[in-house]
């Protein structure tokens, strides 16, 4: 696992954008983003889960994501002692349940408990899955970026887990997940499928993402 640190003068405090007449500040103003559980454990075995929203794909090969988590949460030190996380995939039924992970500190409560999570193993990592959300994924550490705020956390999927009733063959069936969004401080559903990627160049193997 390596760290970057940052310099100080990307650590300035960003300037207010004011736009139409709304005030709108860098951290609100990407939309939507998806909204996950990332679970982790530490050497003693306790595990704990929060959710968050400053998520995005870095790397196809190896498949790595990055996660923006503020270095006080608790799940911040069980990820960078351990080296590990898993991303899971919440369904909009679990509305409440993810507002009170994004809320609560494991420091206070056992959150798994509270809200009666039940677990499931990895095949790579000792940081619990969740079977109540039915994508997970297992991903260990390989870069902390200190970017301000919040550390920057990468990890390279070892492992995805999705549960059968949302699959059809090999493919995931969104509406089957019903994942949530964040947009600003409010929580959305998404909506229908309108299109498939591709839509100019209908040739297979031409997209490079
Ligand atoms: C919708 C939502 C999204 C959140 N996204 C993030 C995030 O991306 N990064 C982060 O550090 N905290 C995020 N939080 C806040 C943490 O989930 C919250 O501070 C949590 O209590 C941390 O728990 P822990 O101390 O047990 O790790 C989010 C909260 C909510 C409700």
């Amino acid at each position: 696992m390596r760290r970057i640190e940052p310099n100080k003068e990307g650590l300035r405090k960003n300037r207010i954008v004011v736009q139409n007449g709304a005030l709108s500040i860098p951290s609100t103003c990407l939309f939507p983003l998806p909204v996950v559980m990332i679970s982790s454990s530490d050497k003693e075995n306790h595990v704990n889960v929060c959710t968050v929203s400053w998520i995005g794909v870095v790397s196809s090969k190896p498949y790595q994501i990055g996660i923006g988590l503020r270095k006080t949460r608790l799940s911040h030190q069980m990820i960078s002692k351990s080296g590990e996380f898993v991303i899971n995939i919440p369904t909009k039924e679990m509305i409440h349940i993810v507002d009170y992970c994004g809320l609560i500190s494991g420091e206070k409560r056992n959150k798994f408990k509270d809200c009666k999570l039940t677990v499931k193993r990895g095949k790579y990592v000792k940081a619990p899955l969740i079977k109540n959300c039915p994508v997970n994924y297992e991903c260990k550490v390989t870069l902390i970026i200190e970017a301000g705020s919040h550390d920057f956390i990468i990890g390279k999927v070892l492992a995805s887990h999705v549960n059968g009733k949302v699959k059809n063959g090999k493919q995931i069936c969104v509406n089957k997940v019903n994942p949530l969004t964040l947009c600003g401080n409010e929580y959305w559903s998404i909506g229908k499928r309108i299109g498939k990627v591709g839509i100019h160049k209908r040739i297979e193997g031409e997209i490079d993402v």
